[in-house]
């Protein structure tokens, strides 16, 4: 079948929120480091009715309802996440409730977990199953899922969202299959080894230079495929628009400058005479150093300034907004990129990289068409609805931030309690936790 891809998206991500200019002035951290340092505005967070489990529930029942699919018409279902809950149990065999209703059990695909990684994953195996022989015409839908936070310098670049995609055939988001490009290596830079706490152990300078060494290697191997297929030489401006996994805001200005920087090595013409000049000096770098430049990392990030306008930052107003979405991240920053620029997309080619650590990385492409009501750019923009849902929020004080966190550390892996059941700040249609019984099973309902 033709242009597999994604159908329709929808994104649910908590009513609450905290602002980052409040959490440097609590954290004592210095005035700018969060919002010019890190590049990020506000980070969202679930308070103790909500979780992954609660999240993903909302945005199935939300795009079945807000694109008329019928539950039947679902074939394979697969959840990206890293956020551990019933460890064995899956958060897709939660799902299934909102599948059983309706009779349809007859739903392949599991959970896939590798850091922020998980839901590429299960969006490559709902694409690869359309287009495999196993595909009884049905629809592919994929859930990407994080809530997390982790303590001391990484607390700022936590976050909580639930995206949902319908995959299928004929798609105005659809894969250029041919292109994609993998790097996958073993390193600790994020890891979750200690079973007793929700927080990560994290290496963060490993982190973004493993990042940025995974960015290099796809990006390598995906112009050499597009070259060797279709005999011209690939370079940032055969992209439209970049989308970037957006732990934060600058590691993606990093990133993009860094492609810009393999453009130059490349000898590519999306980097102009002056700019190749101002880069000449770094020609020489052996790879490694090359990452430990802070003259390259600035001068490239100012002479790709211009093209990071146009082709990034319309994909930042969601991770600036929300903060790390670990597995929905590179989503959320598509969901931006829809959002935003659905009337001009139609013929466009968006490159994505995901990245996961521990690590996985994969980048691959895809083409834009307008498509056919409900499956069109028009539709999924006004169903994602981002700037109403962005300016409903509840800004909350990092004190408040901070005692909610401190209530879900104590309610970790814990048995036997009651949620407050306070969902006045929640949306009608929300799912929440009201229970967890001592047997451990968690019980939820919608309001
Ligand atoms: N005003 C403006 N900028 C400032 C200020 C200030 N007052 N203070 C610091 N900065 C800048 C720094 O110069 C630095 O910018 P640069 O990278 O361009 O040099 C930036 O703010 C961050 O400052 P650091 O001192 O490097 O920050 P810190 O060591 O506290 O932590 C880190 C940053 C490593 C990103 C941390 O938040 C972390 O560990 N996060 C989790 C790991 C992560 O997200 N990794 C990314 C890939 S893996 C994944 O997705 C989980």
């Amino acid at each position: 079948c033709k242009d597999v891809g994604i159908l329709a998206m929808d994104m649910y991500f908590p009513p609450t929120c905290v602002q980052q200019e409040a959490l440097e002035v609590h954290d004592g951290a210095s005035k700018g480091k969060y919002t010019i340092g890190l590049g990020q505005d506000c980070m969202a967070f679930c308070s103790e009715v909500e979780d992954v489990i609660s999240m993903s529930l909302t945005v199935v029942k939300s795009l079945l309802e807000k694109y008329h699919i019928d539950p039947k018409l679902i074939g394979r279902l697969e959840v990206g996440s890293e956020t551990v809950i019933d460890k064995s149990k899956s958060i897709k065999t939660w799902l299934m409730q909102i599948f059983e209703e309706s009779g349809n059990t007859d739903i392949e695909g599991v959970d896939s977990s590798n850091a922020c990684y998980g839901g590429t994953a299960a969006l490559l195996n709902c694409v690869n199953w359309v287009e495999s022989r196993c595909w009884d015409g049905r629809y592919g839908l994929v859930v990407c899922t994080d809530s997390v936070y982790a303590e001391g310098p990484a607390r700022p670049t936590g976050g909580a969202a639930a995206i949902a995609m319908l995959i299928g055939p004929n798609a105005p988001i659809s894969f250029e299959s041919k292109y994609r490009a993998s790097h996958m290596a073993h390193v600790y830079d994020f890891y979750k080894p200690d079973l007793a706490s929700e927080y990560p152990v994290v290496d963060g300078k490993l982190s973004q230079t493993c990042y940025l060494m995974a960015l290099d290697s796809c990006y390598r191997q995906y112009c050499a495929k597009y070259e060797k297929l279709v005999g011209e030489q690939f370079s940032i401006s055969d992209a439209d628009y970049c989308v970037f996994h957006s732990p934060y805001n600058k590691l993606v200005q990093k990133s993009f400058a860094r492609l810009y920087f393999n453009d130059f090595m490349r000898n590519c013409s999306s980097v102009d005479n002056d700019a190749k000049e101002k880069l000449q000096p770094f020609a020489n770098l052996t790879s490694e150093e090359s990452y430990q430049s802070r003259d390259l990392e600035k001068g490239s990030q100012q002479l790709a300034k211009h093209l990071y306008d146009i082709k990034v930052q319309p994909s930042t107003l969601l991770p600036k907004q929300i903060g790390n979405m670990y597995t929905a991240s590179l989503y959320a920053a598509l969901a931006s990129v829809i959002y935003n620029k659905h009337a001009s997309l139609s013929g466009q080619r968006i490159v994505m990289f995901s990245y996961g650590s521990g690590l996985t990385s994969t980048m691959f492409s895809f083409k834009l068409n307008e498509g056919q009501h409900p499956f069109s750019l028009t539709n999924i923009a006004s169903v994602l609805d981002v700037t109403a849902k962005l300016e409903s929020r509840h800004v909350t004080s990092p004190e408040k931030f901070i005692d909610t966190l401190k209530l879900m550390e104590h309610r970790y892996g814990a048995k036997d309690f009651e949620t407050s059941k306070d969902i006045s700040l929640l949306p009608p249609g929300t799912f929440y936790l009201t229970k967890v019984d001592s047997m451990y099973r968690r019980f939820y309902e919608k309001k």
